[in-house]
């Protein structure tokens, strides 16, 4: 069995050998142009002349969950794409979104800011019951959040595009159940993929139905959001303010107003990385379940573009 390993602007060496050493029988090594055919790739945002060059490739496996990047290329039909599932992702995306509402729930950068002015101030608390959570995409990751907000007691809404029935869980499904589940939410947690139906999906009519001092975490994916649209429902007093992991461009230009918003959080897209160790040791089981001609999680439907 060979296996091929493109990655851009990332080192495949410890790849080849990790999944070397967890495939001894199999031949790995990184692509270079016009390699020998390989029957399953490993890959992050290869160029379209890797695609093109192995037409008979079974299975490309993508290091990361969302897959809008790779679905922009030609792919030959039949090819089957399977992304990562949680691998360590899950826990890592819980404890930052836990964090963000925590942070903006509790009031921490107030607190930041009345020890810049040596001040002891104590705030009223806040009750958690008005700040219900939305999380928009409750799939891997985000009925992984979803649990975890639930621990500290937040009440929970979640939309998704089929109806879940996670427990304790407020379930709103299909674009019919958009506007509800909005108005039932102050905090809007976005983990959707994206693909052409929720592109822009965050703008001016969708976040302003979230309740008055509105919150926006989003960590899937920049071009989920309208920016200029979140800075004028800030900026009216509609929301109270954003933590973004996630942008059109990326790395975020120099010049771009969410730098300097006093009440925009921003982080290099690192809400949830993917884990070599991890990671290995789920694209190989995959590889062994399929040659037992087993069926594998993370199949993408390239209709549905997830
Ligand atoms: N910032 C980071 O570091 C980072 C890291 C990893 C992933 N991500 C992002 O997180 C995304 C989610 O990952 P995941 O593993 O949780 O994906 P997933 O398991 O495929 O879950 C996607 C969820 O979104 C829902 N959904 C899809 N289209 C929808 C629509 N049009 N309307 C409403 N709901 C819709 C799906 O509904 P159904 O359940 O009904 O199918 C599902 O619940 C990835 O696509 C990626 O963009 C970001």
């Amino acid at each position: 069995m060979n296996i091929t390993i493109c990655f851009d602007k990332l080192d495949p060496a410890p790849w080849v050998a990790g999944v070397q050493a967890a495939l001894p029988q199999a031949n790995v090594s990184a692509w270079v142009p016009g390699a020998a055919q390989a029957d399953h790739a490993i890959v992050w945002a290869p160029p379209q002349q890797f695609i093109d060059e192995q037409p008979a490739r079974k299975t490309l496996f993508n290091i990361g969950a969302g897959v809008d990047a790779l679905l922009q290329l030609r792919l030959p039909p039949g090819l089957q794409v399977v992304r990562l599932d949680d691998a360590g992702m899950s826990v890592q995306m819980a404890e930052y979104v836990c964090h963000a509402v925590i942070r903006h729930f509790r009031e921490f950068d107030g607190y930041d800011a009345d020890k810049q002015a040596d001040k002891w101030s104590y705030r009223k608390p806040r009750n958690r019951a008005d700040f219900p959570v939305g999380v928009m995409g409750l799939g891997v990751l985000g009925e992984g959040v979803a649990r975890a907000l639930q621990m500290f007691e937040f009440p929970v809404n979640g939309f998704s595009r089929s109806p879940k029935a996670l427990d304790g869980v407020r379930s709103f499904a299909g674009p019919d159940a958009l506007p509800d589940f909005l108005q039932a939410s102050r905090v809007l947690v976005n983990l959707m993929p994206l693909t052409p139906e929720t592109e822009n999906m965050l703008n001016h009519a969708t976040l302003s139905r979230l309740q008055k001092g509105g919150y926006l975490i989003n960590v899937a994916r920049g071009r989920h959001l309208v920016d200029e649209d979140l800075i004028a429902l800030i900026d009216n007093g509609h929301l109270a303010g954003a933590t973004l992991d996630v942008f059109r461009t990326e790395p975020l230009p120099a010049a771009h107003p969410f730098w300097q918003h006093p009440k925009i959080t921003v982080t290099p897209h690192t809400s949830a990385r993917t884990l070599r160790e991890e990671s290995i040791a789920q694209i190989v089981g995959k590889i062994l379940a399929l040659q037992r001609g087993e069926p594998v999680r993370g199949v993408v439907d390239p209709q549905r573009g997830y």
